[in-house]
């Protein structure tokens, strides 16, 4: 049996990450592809109480590493149990964020470093890493304008800053410069059906 590829989609908020997901998923089952469709923080049951802990509050909630500690507790619940055994199976695993958001959101926006980030990342992931993640790069203000008007639940990170969110969208790209042969950019600002 040939292993499943193992998809992400990374980017700030209201960069329609979610749609070209669920259109990647549709148009790869057509193509006779079986495909999981997943998120995080979440994706198992246990992971999906983590999530609730971690979106819902004040801004102030957690620190900077808690939060880290967090999206990592959830991650390996999530791998262990859900994303390897698929990838096992054949089938295509595509998941809305993955560790990169850890790096961009906690290592930059919540100034952890990107160092601290990615040691963790090491012990808790050993080398597991996706085949191919898409950044969805879109201007901070437009992203927010969207986010406001999907009339949407917001979660603590979309009561941030317009800064944080632009030093976000910095993040992002700099981690897709430093993994040309995993990460593939996009534009996000255009119609659903060109993005
Ligand atoms: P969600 O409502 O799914 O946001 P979006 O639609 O923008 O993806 O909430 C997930 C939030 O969690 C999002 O603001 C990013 C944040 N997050 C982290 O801070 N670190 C992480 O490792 C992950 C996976 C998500």
């Amino acid at each position: 049996m040939k292993r499943g590829k193992f998809v992400t989609f990374e980017g700030g908020e209201g960069a329609g990450k979610s749609t070209q997901a669920k259109l990647l998923a549709e148009s790869l089952e057509q193509a006779g592809i079986e495909t999981l469709q997943t998120r995080e923080p979440g994706g198992t049951f246990g992971a999906e109480a983590i999530r609730d802990l971690v979106l819902e509050g004040t801004t102030d909630r957690w620190s900077g590493m808690t939060e880290l500690l967090l999206m990592y507790a959830a991650r390996i619940d999530h791998v262990e149990k859900l994303i390897k055994p698929a990838l096992d199976r054949g089938v295509w695993v595509i998941s809305d964020r993955f560790a990169d958001s850890s790096l961009a959101y906690q290592g930059y926006a919540r100034g952890l470093g990107a160092e601290q980030v990615k040691a963790v990342h090491k012990v808790v992931m050993g080398g597991f890493e996706p085949d191919l993640t898409i950044v969805f790069d879109m201007d901070p203000v437009l992203a927010q304008k969207r986010v406001e008007t999907r009339g949407e639940h917001l979660t603590r990170f979309d009561a941030e800053s317009l800064e944080f969110h632009k030093t976000l969208r910095h993040a992002f790209l700099e981690i897709a410069e430093e993994n040309p042969d995993r990460i593939h950019t996009v534009d996000a600002d255009g119609t659903r059906g060109s993005v």
